[in-house]
């Protein structure tokens, strides 16, 4: 996608010498585009533990390269292990961190040391690639839920979305964000309602900024304006994104986001949620059970930063000091509480049986296992 006109994916292969690996430094964003020039395993390791790169998908993606660059130091097995074990203990919750890196592993494992950097570089191109080309497709397959709302009845469609699922948290494209920017392109009269997203504010600072730089008509809320907004017909539908979906379509996202689901079925708001396959996580089955939910610093609950009047950026304490403040960063919408799910092979009930109907080489696959 684009900011101010030229086009970005938001990891991307050094043209120069193709094996260092650019990203955005998101935490610097919205108030300045800085690249990062990742040239080791070490800084790939940081920039996801530190959130210079967050988002399910954009995770896995970096987590690949990552494991190309700490091949150019040691091709050997044992580094190979432990090199990918300490990349997939940066965060605990998108799955897609883990995909990618057994992803890796499977292809890398088998091969001579010699060959690995070649085929490591080759292969997270690949995931970076394809999820490129996922996130397009969910655009494709949830733009329809905008458009028949439009065609229903006149005016602005507004759609209400929670923390980043744009194309800052995947490769480009984005999942949530994909059908609305596919819409916006159709011409169809959107409007957005940007949840901020505390405590780190990725709607506010990320969702729009990227909207903003697109041309997107949108509007920052507080996080608690959801369910009123709801109430008073003022959103026609929430999308949102996730880090893991189980294979029963429990959905965990974002800190926040079962309660925008709790608002929506309240108010017969139809609540999607848009997932590449990359994002399920077939070996579970219970979300409030299993998922693990990141616990993440008190001090992003007891500070904020922004830009104070006179341009400069400021951390603030917004918290009386000697008060405690916890900081779970994700929760799971059960799957009864989802309309449905947006896949890069089209839309399915959050059920079993409705993600089988679209992925059928699972069922293969776990009979093949079972024998
Ligand atoms: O903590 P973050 O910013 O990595 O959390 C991101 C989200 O919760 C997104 O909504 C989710 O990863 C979907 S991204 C396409």
């Amino acid at each position: 996608m684009k900011i101010d006109g030229t086009p970005y994916r938001s990891v991307w292969l050094d043209t120069q010498d193709r094996w260092s690996v650019h990203i955005i430094d998101q935490t610097k964003l919205p108030w300045s585009v800085d690249i990062v020039q990742l040239t080791d395993v070490a800084m790939a390791g940081h920039a996801i533990r530190s959130m210079q790169v967050r988002g399910a998908p954009l995770i896995g993606a970096v987590a690949a390269y990552g494991l190309a660059l700490a091949l150019r130091a040691d091709a050997g097995t044992t580094a190979l292990e432990r090199d990918a074990a300490m990349l997939n203990e940066t965060r605990p919750t998108a799955v897609n961190l883990r995909w990618a890196l057994d992803r890796m592993l499977a292809r890398l494992r088998p091969l001579p040391a010699a060959e690995r950097v070649r085929a490591a570089y080759a292969e997270a191109e690949l995931i970076a690639d394809e999820d490129a080309a996922q996130c397009a497709a969910i655009g494709q397959h949830g733009a329809s839920l905008i458009a028949d709302i439009a065609v229903r009845r006149p005016g602005r469609v507004n759609i209400l979305t929670h923390c980043n699922a744009g194309w800052l948290a995947t490769v480009d494209w984005g999942t949530a964000l994909a059908p609305i920017y596919t819409a916006f392109e159709a011409k169809i009269d959107l409007h957005v309602w940007v949840d901020e997203t505390r405590p780190r504010n990725q709607g506010a600072f990320l969702t729009a900024f990227e909207l903003g730089k697109h041309g997107v008509a949108h509007t920052v809320i507080a996080d608690n304006a959801g369910g009123h907004l709801m109430q008073h017909g003022q959103v026609d539908l929430v999308i949102v994104g996730t880090d893991r979906v189980t294979r029963t379509g429990d959905v965990a996202n974002k800190i926040g986001t079962y309660l925008k689901a709790l608002a929506a079925a309240d108010n017969g708001v139809p609540f999607w949620v848009a997932t590449p396959s990359t994002t399920i996580d077939w070996t579970v089955s219970n979300g409030v059970r299993d998922i693990p939910i990141e616990e993440r610093a008190a001090s992003e609950v007891t500070t904020m930063t922004g830009r104070a009047l006179d341009g400069s950026i400021t951390t603030v304490r917004v918290v009386p000091s000697g008060s405690h403040a916890a900081n779970p960063a994700f929760d799971v919408t059960p799957a009864r509480l989802v309309s449905g799910l947006i896949t890069e092979r089209g839309q399915c009930d959050a059920t079993e049986e409705g993600l089988l109907s679209l992925f059928p080489e699972r069922v293969e696959a776990e009979l093949r296992q079972a024998s």
